[in-house]
């Protein structure tokens, strides 16, 4: 390569020329091949091979990228297909849905930009449950959505059994150095429900392997939340959904989580503490694999625990020989102010699993990460991990999960939930504090609850009545879904002061306007 090629600005010269010359002919009525890219860029005999691949990758994602903005200004008028709401209720079982009510409720969304969705009929709403918690760096990024499609062009499929692709081996470096210390191997699949399922099985595996096949148990906090499948929803604290589909098992067992008191007092923390190491004791430590633990709980209510719990926490767990399984699925990726909640309150789990806003919900996708100290018990011959999923790891999901990262990165997204966060606390408060449908406003970045209570008997709301203030939200333009007596506020991270107020004071009107 001369030394004219080895200068940045000189490749990204030559890509820009690229572009435009591909861009001229496109609007002149030419047709764009990406196969036509030689053509179009004035290559020298001496480039290398590498030089090449590098500009015509560069100068296709450029190409993809200018598409992709240009299809996402494009409007909702004329891309409806008719009679789609009705094959909708007619056909498509929702999930957590009551369907006999659904019809007088439905959202259908063909278009979403930043934190806007707009439905079928060309109504906009601000999204202020990014999806479902997970749409971290906001809709339509055209540098996501040329990396899919680049990756998708260049191997659609690769499996992970045995083999290996580009961006899972880039992701699983990066993930490896944006965790907390030591997570250095990653197993991949495709939503959170499966990471954990993953994390319990790892964890189950490597006592066998350590000789030690009663170790098989998982702890859990009341109140916290896995997932749905049965293993995953066996290790929740929701006992009403548990119990309708599981019986009482050996295998899990749920502790009490800390109240306010216990983790604001030190006299009560270490009464809670007492008590939770006798328990352990009582079930038989030699049973206990691991405690997973949402390092603060999300479906739970945005509780958020401090360094200290956590400090005694990792002590006792550590003592008795128990994995720490951290479960920031809700919490990673910026929403709670740090790209890990874990660093909030100094967690060095020994697993972390993660999903939704790895890829800010472009494309399904989960980790489980786990240490050195783990992994190295699976490296004997006729011990590999007993597990895997076909799409697990699928390269598009990587793709668009590297890119996804390095938009938070770029943007210092994870920062700016902090501040947004705790704008908004600060102006739900003002506005809400003294309301007698208010009984707390809390939370950690963009991370945020309220709770709602009755105003006739202080009591918490029923989840009919927090579904009427949503409702009003809807109609003013703002989409929140509610959980019993909470309304959980967690937006894209990319959101603007001016969206942030808007969401909160669209809530403000509905929480004392809407009639119960
Ligand atoms: C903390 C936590 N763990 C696990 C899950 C399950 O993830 P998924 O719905 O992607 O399977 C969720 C989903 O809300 C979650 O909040």
């Amino acid at each position: 390569m001369t030394e004219r090629r080895n200068l940045e600005q000189s490749e990204n010269e030559i890509v820009n020329g690229a572009v435009n010359r591909i861009f001229e002919e496109y609007k002149i009525g030419g047709r764009f091949n990406v196969s036509e890219t030689d053509r179009l860029i004035p290559f020298r005999q001496d480039d290398t091979v590498e030089f090449r691949n590098r500009v015509v990758g560069a100068v296709t994602k450029r190409v993809m990228e200018e598409v992709f903005e240009v299809r996402s200004k494009i409007g909702v008028t004329g891309n409806v297909p008719e009679g789609i709401e009705s094959s909708d209720i007619s056909h498509v079982w929702h999930p957590y849905t009551q369907m006999s009510e659904y019809g007088d409720e439905q959202l259908l969304v063909c278009k979403a930009q930043g934190a806007t969705v707009t439905d079928v009929n060309g109504k906009d709403y601000i999204d202020a449950v990014g999806g479902l918690w997970c749409v971290n760096v906001g809709y339509g990024r055209s540098n996501i959505l040329a990396a899919m499609a680049a990756q998708a062009a260049d191997a659609s499929y690769v499996s992970l059994f045995g083999r290996s692709h580009i961006p899972g081996a880039q992701l699983a470096k990066e993930l490896a150095d944006i965790a907390p210390k030591g997570l250095n191997h990653v197993f991949f699949s495709n939503g959170g429900t499966e990471a954990v399922e993953t994390a319990i099985k790892i964890a189950g595996q490597y006592f066998a392997h350590l000789e030690k096949p009663q170790k098989k148990r998982i702890l859990s906090f009341k109140g916290g939340w896995h997932g749905c499948t049965l293993g995953a929803l066996a290790a929740s604290g929701i006992d009403g959904e548990r119990n309708l589909f599981l019986e009482e098992s050996d295998q899990f067992s749920h502790l009490p989580y800390p109240s306010s008191e216990e983790l604001s007092n030190p006299v009560a923390r270490s009464d809670y503490f007492r008590r939770f190491e006798e328990m352990i004791l009582r079930i038989d430590p030699n049973t206990i694999a691991a405690l997973l633990f949402e390092p603060i709980q999300g479906v739970g209510g945005m509780r958020v625990p401090t360094r200290e719990f956590y400090e005694e926490l990792q002590r006792i767990c550590r003592s008795h020989n128990i994995l720490l399984i951290a479960d920031e699925i809700t919490t990673g990726f910026g929403r709670t102010g740090k790209m890990f909640a874990c660093e909030h309150f100094g967690i060095e789990p020994d697993m972390m699993v993660v999903g939704k806003g790895l890829t800010s919900g472009y494309a399904p996708l989960s980790a489980t990460l786990a240490s050195d100290k783990i992994y190295h018990q699976f490296l004997t011959k006729g011990k590999h991990f007993i597990h895997g999923y076909t799409f697990g790891g699928h390269p598009t999901a990587c793709a668009a999960a590297m890119e996804n990262i390095t938009t938070l990165q770029k943007e210092q997204l994870p920062e700016r939930a902090g501040v947004v966060g705790d704008r908004m606390i600060e102006r739900l408060s003002t506005k809400l504090g003294n309301h007698p449908r208010i009984s707390e406003i809390r939370g950690k970045g963009l991370l945020i609850a309220i709770d709602l209570r009755n105003e006739s008997d202080g009591e918490a709301m029923s989840q009919t009545d927090s579904r009427k203030i949503c409702a009003t939200a809807r109609t003013n333009g703002l989409i929140v879904r509610s959980l019993d007596n909470i309304i959980p506020i967690c937006p894209p991270l990319s959101i603007s002061d001016e969206e942030a107020d808007q969401i909160c004071d669209i809530l403000v009107s509905a929480i004392v306007d809407t009639n119960l």
